[in-house]
C-alpha cells in the first residue's frame, strides 16, 4: 500500500469522492503542510496555521497507479482558483498534491505539466513534499456518508460518475469491438444516468450514421456540420447545448428533446470517428462536470 496527500478544497467532497475510487483502500481527512502541532478544526479555520484541508488516500499501486489518481483528483478541483473551490475561501482551502516519497514527483509531474496545458495557464496547485500530516477529528470522517444531505462544493453528479466511468471501463474490460464497447456504454449510461435518449453516431464519409444506442428510434444519418452532432464533429470539440431550440440547425429526431451534449471520439489517426450524444427532456441539463467526465468516457471506447 502506499499514500498520496491531496488537498482539493473542502475534505468532506475529497475524501467522498477518493474513498469510491477502484484500488482505494482507504481516504482519510486530515491537514497538511502547516506550522503547529496536532491543530483542532477551530484553530485550522481561523487560517493562520498554514494548514490545508488534505486528504490521505492509501491506494493499492497493483490496482491504481499514481497517474490515475492524480489525473482524478484533477476532475475534482479548478486548479486556477487560488485558495477558493466552491464558496469555500481561506488558505486553508488551497489545492495541493503533497507525496513523501521524491520518487513520485516526476510521475505527479507529468500529469500536472498535461493539465497545465489544457488550462492554457499556470496552475496554483501545489506541488510539495509532505511536511506534516494530522487525521482531523472524528467527526469530518466520512462526513458525507454521516450526513447524506450535507454541504459539499462538489455536485452529487460527480461522485455517480466516478461510479460510472469505473464501472464502464470494468465492464469494457478488453473487448476489443467498437461497436460492442459502445453499446454497452450506451447502456450503462443510461440507466444509471437516465436520460432521454443516449448513443453513438460513427463517422462515413461526409456524414454521421447511427450506432448503438438507448431510446426512442432517431435520424439515421446527420451531415458533416450539420446539428449539434456534425457541429460537434466539424469543430472537433464537446458541444452543449442548454436549449435545443435555440441551436441554429439542430435536428429535432423528438420533439421531447430539450436539451443536448455531444462529445467526439478519436481514431488512432487522431480524427474524430464517432460522436457520443446524448439529450435530456428537461431544459439545460447539461454542464461543464458532464461534459468531463462524458469525455473520460468517450476516451475508453
Ligand atoms: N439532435 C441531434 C441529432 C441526433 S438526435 O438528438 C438523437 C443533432 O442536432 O445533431
Amino acid at each position: 500500500m502506499k499514500n498520496i496527500y491531496f488537498a482539493g478544497g473542502c475534505f468532506w467532497g475529497t475524501q467522498h469522492f477518493f474513498s469510491q475510487v477502484d484500488g482505494v483502500k482507504e481516504a482519510v481527512c486530515g491537514y497538511a503542510n502547516g506550522n503547529t502541532v496536532n491543530p483542532k478544526y477551530e484553530e485550522v479555520y481561523t487560517d493562520t496555521t498554514g494548514f490545508a484541508e488534505t486528504v490521505r488516500v492509501c491506494y493499492n499501486p497493483e490496482r491504481v497507479s499514481l497517474e490515475e489518481l492524480t489525473s482524478l483528483f484533477f476532475c475534482i478541483i479548478d486548479p486556477l482558483s487560488l485558495n477558493r473551490q466552491g464558496h469555500d475561501e481561506g488558505t486553508r482551502y488551497r489545492t495541493g498534491i503533497y507525496y513523501t516519497d521524491p520518487a513520485e514527483r516526476a510521475c505527479i509531474q507529468n500529469v500536472y505539466a498535461k493539465e497545465e496545458a489544457k488550462a492554457g495557464a499556470p496552475l496554483v496547485v501545489e506541488l510539495e513534499p509532505l511536511r506534516n500530516f494530522y487525521e482531523a477529528e472524528e467527526r469530518h470522517q466520512a462526513y458525507l456518508d454521516k450526513n447524506p444531505e450535507g454541504y459539499c462544493h462538489l455536485s452529487l453528479k460527480t461522485f455517480r460518475y466516478l461510479r460510472l466511468f469505473q464501472d464502464i471501463r470494468l465492464y469494457l474490460g478488453d473487448e476489443q469491438n467498437r461497436i460492442a464497447r459502445m453499446a454497452n456504454t450506451a447502456a450503462l449510461i443510461q440507466e444509471r444516468m437516465h436520460f432521454f435518449w443516449t448513443g453513438f453516431y460513427l463517422a462515413d464519409d461526409k456524414q454521421l450514421v447511427l450506432g448503438p444506442f438507448q431510446g426512442p428510434a432517431a435520424c439515421m444519418r446527420i451531415g458533416y456540420g450539420k446539428g449539434v452532432c456534425g457541429t460537434a464533429w466539424k469543430e472537433d470539440r464537446t458541444v452543449v447545448v442548454p436549449d435545443v431550440h435555440q441551436f441554429p440547425g439542430h435536428i429535432a429526431c423528438s420533439s421531447l428533446s430539450q436539451s443536448e451534449i455531444v462529445v467526439p471520439l478519436h481514431g488512432p489517426d487522431g480524427q474524430v470517428s464517432a460522436v457520443l450524444d446524448i439529450d435530456s427532456d428537461q431544459l439545460a441539463t447539461f454542464d461543464e462536470t458532464d461534459a468531463l467526465w462524458l469525455e473520460k468516457i468517450a476516451a475508453l471506447i
